[in-house]
This record gives structure tokens, sequence and C-alpha cells, in this order.
């Protein structure tokens, strides 16, 4: 079994260490920072103590997967490693220093793999010799909960490494998907309209943030609403990527970010972490009720799905992965009830189109254009599946 290098020791890389070393791999976790390879190791001991209690795994195992984790501060450590996964900071510059310097480290075979969320990977393959070893591996965060890991192709990579980093990380009991290499490969594109929609409903004053996500839980079977959600993850990190993938789409509108976020992550309202969010998640203080009105909210939910289809047609059309590639990504991913096409199929596409239609007609944004595959589709009376 081949050893794993992972590079960098924070939320994702300690994550993915522990993924590897639980699939059986030696694993070698390296950081710059003694605090946080520390830090790891703390958490990994603490996260299988939990399983153990939970009897989910015995204590043997745990002491294994602790001792097949071995941190280092030397990236020497990575010569016999068959893979090694970049897990720093999102900075290009960065990244690509540290490819470099690591690239001299390790054999002549060994893949050399990006975590990046929104950095192109074949400008981080640009940084190496042998830029067909490198790829890119996305898993979401926490790494050993979340199923889907995303796979992307540089123009650089051959198929051999595409192969071989499939392969191993299928053997890891993750779901993985293909996609290109473009801004927020397919979940952090597709999924946009979920936050940017959800905001632009409530800044026209069509209903209130309470009433938006319990729409969308009640009615449209979401784990979560979008300003829970954004809450969870912070608002400074949704509006970072929202910011990052309207950028790097050279400004379409579709993307533009909101002020309402935007003033939120100024006012270090960033959710849960600062203890307020959208919400305020001070120890007694009440919740907001929604208006559980069936009609606005069937209108809420309608809308937002529509612009999440319309995403998910228009990354099949560009053949940014494949249909059923897309919907596993939505659902393991971020735990979408259902795929998005198959949704659309649901519903049926001429009604999808006909209330994006209306929408445009309405605003006259680019925002609300519809794909051109979901007008063929309509056109031609087919389904996607
Ligand atoms: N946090 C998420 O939800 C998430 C999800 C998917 C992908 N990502 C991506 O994963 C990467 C890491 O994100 P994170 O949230 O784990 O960051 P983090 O800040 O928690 O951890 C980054 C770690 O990298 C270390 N580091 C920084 N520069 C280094 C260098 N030159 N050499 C070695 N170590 C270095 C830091 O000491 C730190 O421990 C980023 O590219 C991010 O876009 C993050």
């Amino acid at each position: 079994m081949i050893e794993v290098g992972v590079i960098g020791a924070g939320t994702m890389g300690s994550g993915i260490a522990q993924v590897a070393a639980q699939s059986g791999h030696n694993v070698w976790l390296f950081d710059t920072n003694q605090a946080a390879l520390d830090k790891a190791t703390a958490s990994l001991k603490k996260v299988m103590a939990r399983l153990v209690e939970k009897g989910k795994k015995t204590s043997e195992e745990t002491e294994a997967i602790i001792s097949r984790v071995n941190v280092c501060t030397d990236v020497s450590a990575f010569k016999n490693c068959g893979i090694v996964i970049e897990a720093i900071i999102e900075n290009i510059e960065v990244k690509k220093s540290v490819f470099t310097a690591v690239e001299k480290e390790v054999s002549a075979e060994c893949i050399i793999a990006s975590n990046t969320s929104s950095l192109s990977i074949a400008s981080i393959a640009a940084s190496c010799s042998k830029p067909e070893r490198v790829v890119g591996i996305h898993f979401f965060n926490p790494a050993p909960l979340m199923p889907l890991v995303e796979i992307i192709p540089a123009v650089q990579t051959s198929d051999t490494t595409l192969k071989s980093a499939k392969d191993l990380i299928d053997s890891w009991k993750k779901v993985t998907v293909i996609t290109k290499d473009t801004p927020g490969f397919i979940v952090n594109r597709v999924a946009r309209p979920f936050y940017g929609e959800a905001l632009r409903i409530y800044e026209e004053g069509i209903a209130d943030m309470a009433t938006i996500d319990w729409a969308m839980k009640e009615i449209g079977g979401f784990k979560m609403g979008p300003f829970e959600l954004m809450d969870y993850i912070g608002n400074d990190i949704n509006y970072t990527v929202t910011e990052t993938v309207f950028t790097a789409f050279y400004f379409d509108p579709r993307y533009r970010p909101s002020f309402t976020q935007k003033r939120m992550m100024e006012a270090n309202y960033l959710g849960r972490k600062t203890g307020r969010g959208y919400y305020n998640y001070a120890e007694g203080a009440a919740m907001p009720e929604p208006d559980k009105n069936q009609v606005v909210g069937e209108a809420i939910v309608w809308r937002i799905l529509i612009m999440l289809i319309n995403e998910a047609v228009d990354a099949l059309h560009l053949n940014i992965a494949s249909k059923q590639d897309i919907d596993l990504a939505m659902t393991k991913g971020v735990n979408y009830p259902k795929g998005l096409l198959k949704w659309a199929d649901e519903k049926g596409i001429q009604n999808v189109l006909d209330g994006l239609d209306k929408l445009y007609l309405a605003y006259h944004e680019e925002r609300y254009r519809a794909s051109v595959l979901l007008r063929q589709k309509a056109a031609f009376q087919q389904s996607f599946y």
C-alpha cells in the first residue's frame, strides 16, 4: 500500500490524513507550523476516542490509525510517497512554490495533488517540471464525513495520473466525480443560486430569512435553509467563494455577490462562529418565526430551484462533468435531496424554462437567462434521463 503525504495540517489536511490512515495508508502530515501539527494530532486522538466510545471502532483499530499518521516539518519525509495531497492556504504563489519544492523530494512516479477550492489546477501544475503528475483532488469539509470528492484533471494531467488518483480515492470509499478545471468545479459553481437567489428574494422584501429557510426545508426538502447554511459555513468564507467565482467568470452577472452578505461579513456577523450572523446564536436569544404561507413558500422554492437547475444544465451544456456526476456532486457534496437534472425531469423541462423566461421578462437581467441546452431540451421535448 502506498505511503500518502499531506501538506498542511489545518482543517482539510488533518481530515484528509485521517481518511488516508483509516484506509490503511502510512501518512506523512507536513506543516511549517508546529502548533498546527500538535493541534491535528490532538484532534485525531479525540476523534478516535469518540469512535471507540460510540462502538464504531475498537481501541486496537484506532491506535493503529493514530500510529499511521506521522507528523513532519520537513518535506524530505515524502521521499517514499506514492501521492502527496496539498491543503495549505488558498494562495496561488505560495502553492506554486510548495509544489516546486515538493517535486524535488518525491519519486518520479509520485502524484502531487491539490485540494484547492478555487484556483486553477493548470496554473499549479505549471510550477512542476512534470506537470502531467499533477491533479486536483477536492474534498469537502469535514473530509472524514463528506462522501464527495471532485477529481480535476488539468490540461497537463496524464490519463495515468487521473486514473490512479480516482482509483485511490474510490478505494477510500469516497464518491468521486470528474470535473473540468473551471472555477468552482461542480459544487461551488452549481450551488451559487442556493445562496444568491435566497439573498435576492430577501433583499427584494418578498420574504424574511426565517420564511425563506422554512420554505426551502419544509417545502423544498433541503436539510438546511440558505441563511442557516451561510451562518454555518461562515459569511466570510461563503462571500469569498461567491466573489472568487464571480471574478473568475469574468464578472458574469449570474454570480454577482450580494451587498447583504458583504455587510454581514464587514460587521463580523460571520454566523455561528462569531455567535451572530443572519440569526443570533446568543444563549436565550429568540429565533424569528417564519410566515408559513404555503403559496409564498412554494414561489420561493420554485424560484431558487429553477435557478439551481439552470446552473446544473449549463454546466452539462459546457461539458464540465457528466449528467450523472453533476447530480451525484450535489447530492453527495451538499446533501441536496435530489440531483438537479433528475429534478428538472420530474418538474418538466418546459415548466422550468417557462419559470426562468418569466423571471427574465420581468427583470431583463442576464442573471435569469436560461441555458440554451434547457431551451433545446424543451423544444425537442427531451428529458435529461
Ligand atoms: N475549509 C474548507 O471548507 C475547505 C474545503 C475544501 C477545500 N479547501 C481548500 O483546502 C485548502 C486548505 O484549507 P483549510 O481550510 O484546511 O486551511 P487552514 O487554514 O485550516 O489550514 C492551512 C494549513 O496550512 C499550513 N500552511 C500554510 N502555508 C504552508 C506552507 N507553505 N507549507 C506547509 N504548510 C503551510 C498552515 O500552517 C495551516 O496549518 C485550501 O486550498 C482551501 O481552499 C477548504
